[in-house]
């Protein structure tokens, strides 16, 4: 049994469809719940139900994209919570189209949503776990960073810069018994996956090839991507650093 009483966390992005089911699957196994998300409603949302299942939880509305407001955000969590124990980054971006046809504007979105806000999380988040020697740190990622996907180029290679600077990250903090891994889901039903569905008919084309491509012949629900992040950042994961774990219903293999 996955236990994390007396813990606390930050869910980035935690108003989304991956997001509500790790603030959710945490908040279960005993943990304290910052909702964080740039939709403001859903924040507030998911923060009702961590608390109808009788835990602590903050709904903190911000723009992950921009750093002052994520170091204001952490400084206030600290507050209430006393410390931050585990930080999941579930939020993100997406738009298929060919990189040929897309544009800067596009590209900095893409990054910024996808990469540098893991960045501003983590750098503000990090000081407070070095401080207590405890730590536990998952950033979701995509299969789309591994092994890369047609019309999503930037997306991809921001999903890929996660891999990279998570690997780092986990090498620097160990001594402070911080561990930080990676989840990377594949198609999994949120309004994500709904969104890039609608975009176009090719992109209905696309969705409908990666499920075929999928040995298990579907998208994941999100709760399914909730218990790989439940089990990373509980003590059964303890000896675990560094790694990227695909839960995708085995789209990829390597
Ligand atoms: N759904 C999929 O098929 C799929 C596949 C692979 C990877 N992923 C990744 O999983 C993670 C979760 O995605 P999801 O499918 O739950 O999507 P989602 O759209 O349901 O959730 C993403 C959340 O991020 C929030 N967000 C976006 N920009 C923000 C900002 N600037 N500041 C604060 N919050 C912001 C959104 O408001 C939303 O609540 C993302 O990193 C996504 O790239 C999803």
């Amino acid at each position: 049994m996955m236990d994390l009483q007396d813990k606390s966390a930050l869910v980035a992005g935690g108003g989304g469809g991956i997001g509500r089911a790790v603030a959710l699957a945490l908040a279960r196994a005993g943990a304290k719940i910052a909702v964080a998300d740039i939709a403001k409603e859903n924040a507030e949302k998911v923060k009702f139900e961590v608390q109808s299942l009788g835990m602590r939880a903050m709904a903190c509305p911000v723009d992950l994209t921009k750093k002052a407001e994520v170091d204001r955000m952490v400084g206030e969590i600290i507050e209430r919570f006393g410390q931050i124990d585990i930080l999941v980054n579930c939020q993100g971006w997406d738009r298929l189209e060919p990189f040929v046809e897309s544009s800067e504007e596009t590209w900095e979105k893409l990054l910024a949503i996808n990469f540098k806000s893991v960045l501003y999380t983590a750098h503000a988040v990090l000081p407070n776990m070095i401080s207590h020697s405890f730590g536990k740190i998952v950033n979701i990622s995509s299969d789309a960073g591994r092994v890369g996907s047609s019309w999503e180029a930037v997306y991809a290679g921001a999903k890929g810069a996660v891999i990279a600077f998570s690997k780092t990250i986990a090498r620097e903090v160990a001594r402070y018994k911080i561990n930080v891994n990676v989840v990377c889901p594949g198609l999994t039903e949120t309004p994500l996956l709904q969104a890039v569905r609608s975009q176009s008919e090719q992109t209905a084309k696309i969705i409908d090839a990666v499920t075929k491509a999928t040995p298990f012949r579907r998208p994941a629900q999100p709760e399914e991507i909730a218990e790989a992040v439940l089990f990373l950042t509980s003590p059964q994961a303890n000896f675990i650093t560094g790694q990227t774990l695909s839960v995708s219903g085995g789209l990829t293999m390597v």
